[in-house]
């Protein structure tokens, strides 16, 4: 884990509150995969005290180094501070932490899920399985068509289903239902959303008695996202587990 002062090389919101940054950070790109994710902290001042986590959107060769990409909303003062930062300020950052989706080598068929804000992790997951050779396809559902602006980077390889919950765009829906339709096609599932989604991806999963494997992302309040507070402790199947250090990647049958 790497502590950093990390400069804002680009600071936009792309639709509603939902912003994309770009942070010039070697040592937080150094190591990192998709699904894992760093803290970050406002500099001057005491308000908020403790970090927020955030999920790795992606990593980039800049000028002058590596630069990590985040995709948040703002919600809260720390995000809300964050949106009103320009290029050439700086926050303070930790990471890579956590443990991040895991792809089998073996794997063909890679399904990936994603609810809302959840396109943050896997859209830079679906670029490297794409540039490895696997077969992507790539369920978003979202509650109506400008919130789909995150997957405008996705590689043509992958395969993409649209699903809006008004039907402003592709599908009018959930997404339970074109996963059902092409969990028997995956060898892996990588998954990411609120956790109504994932329950009911368990029941389709249960239901088609499928042995797949099923990654998931969990979200929980975070106060160190290192292992020392126990603020993120979480009860599953194997135990208590602390979300920041043993996930936030889980089996979904794991947890549901
Ligand atoms: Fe402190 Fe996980 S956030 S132990």
């Amino acid at each position: 884990m790497n502590v950093v002062r990390a400069r804002i090389v680009s600071n936009e919101r792309l639709f509603g509150r939902t912003h994309l940054v770009w942070l010039h950070a070697p040592p937080l790109a150094k190591g990192a995969s998709p699904g894992q994710f760093l803290m970050f902290r406002i500099l001057n001042g005491s308000d908020p005290l403790l970090g927020r986590p955030m999920s790795y959107h992606g990593v980039r060769k800049g000028a002058e180094g590596d630069e990590v990409a985040l995709l948040y909303q703002v919600w809260g003062r720390a995000t809300a501070l964050l949106a009103k930062k320009a290029p050439g300020d700086e926050v303070l950052a930790w990471g890579p932490l956590g443990r991040g989706y895991a792809v089998a080598p073996r794997a063909r068929n890679l399904l990936l899920v994603a609810g809302g804000m959840g396109t943050a992790p896997l859209v830079w997951l679906a670029e490297q399985a794409v540039a490895k050779g696997k077969n992507v396809s790539f369920i978003i559902g979202v509650r109506t068509a400008e919130q789909t602006a995150p997957v405008r980077s996705l590689p043509p390889q992958a395969e993409l289903v649209i699903v809006t919950e008004d039907g402003s765009l592709g599908r009018k829906g959930l997404v339970t239902e074109p996963f059902a339709e092409s969990l028997s096609w995956a060898d892996q599932v990588f998954a990411c959303g609120p956790r109504p989604m994932y329950e009911s991806m368990a029941q389709v999963v249960r239901k088609a008695r499928s042995r797949t494997p099923v990654q998931v992302l969990l979200e929980t309040n975070m106060a160190c996202g290192i292992g020392l507070c126990y603020g993120c402790a979480i009860e599953t199947r194997r135990g208590v587990k602390q979300v920041c250090r043993d996930g936030p990647r889980f089996e979904l049958r794991e947890i549901f």
